[in-house]
């Protein structure tokens, strides 16, 4: 019998992207422990994995990868180079191997002062240098409970995609996280995750056009584990999911993997 889980999987248009977020966690040792026993257990067949290292795993984990798994960043600078102590450019990403890069995490945003200007730059550079950018954004608890999300998710967008050639939407993606949701264990539930991705999509299809809606990809990010995201992947507007805790430990990531392959069910 086909599922429902099955169906709405059947109905996009692209595997599942499943992407890690290392945080401030492995040396580049564990790194790449991690990612060879990761390529020894095998990647579910089709799907997409990708993990961001801290900087210094990027070179690592790129070489004990397989084609399957894709090694990324969690930030960079907006600037080609200079005199900018402790940053890192996304030329220097590039050349160590990493295909994309989260930008505009909530964390960055709260610790680092990162405006969502600022953020918009960045997604400028990545591009201009190959990397894919993750744009992250999300609103706040108060923001949701006084029911500001939307404007709130649009300024993020507004902001975070001026300098976004239409032909290069859909090599960027988009992640909702809710920051009330980020290590928190509170999932947004699957309703609220669906809703706040459809108007995302709906916001790309009208800034951008149809066909740019129609093939940006989408994720959900905020406490997912292996027992909440097939019912998150199974939504219409989630293409993909951002982990964060829960992709630092390899049985539970792999869990992951196999969930959203419909492999667990
Ligand atoms: P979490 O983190 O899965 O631990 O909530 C998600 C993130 O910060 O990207």
């Amino acid at each position: 019998m086909i599922s429902l889980f099955s169906i709405a999987s059947l109905m996009k248009k692209k595997s599942p992207l499943v992407v890690g977020n290392w945080k401030m966690n492995k040396t580049s040792l564990e790194a790449k422990e991690f990612v060879s026993q990761l390529v020894q257990k095998g990647i579910p067949e089709g799907c997409r994995a990708l993990l961001a290292v801290p900087f210094t795993a990027i070179e690592g984990a790129v070489a004990c990868a397989s084609s399957q798994i894709s090694i990324g960043a969690q930030n960079m600078h907006d600037q080609v180079g200079g005199a900018f102590t402790g940053e890192i450019s996304a030329e220097m990403l590039r050349v160590s191997g990493a295909k994309f890069v989260l930008l505009g995490h909530s964390e960055r945003r709260a610790y680092f002062c990162e405006t969502n200007e600022w953020v918009g730059k960045k997604v400028e550079q990545a591009l201009l240098s190959g990397l894919m950018p993750i744009l992250c954004i999300g609103e706040s608890l108060e923001e949701r409970e006084t029911g500001a999300f939307q404007a709130v998710l649009e300024t993020q967008l507004s902001q975070c995609l001026a300098f976004v050639p239409e032909g290069q939407i859909d090599s960027i993606c988009i992640a909702y996280e809710p920051i009330w949701a980020i290590g928190t264990g509170k999932t947004a539930t699957v309703a609220m995750a669906q809703e706040a991705l459809a108007y995302v999509r709906q916001w790309v299809s009208h800034h951008f056009s149809k066909e740019c809606g129609r093939k940006v990809e989408l994720l959900y990010g905020g406490s997912v584990t292996r027992d909440n995201v097939s019912s998150l992947i199974a939504q219409p507007d989630i293409d993909g999911v951002l982990v964060g805790g829960a992709s630092l430990d390899l049985e539970h990531w792999m869990d992951i993997l196999k969930s959203v392959m419909g492999e667990l069910l």
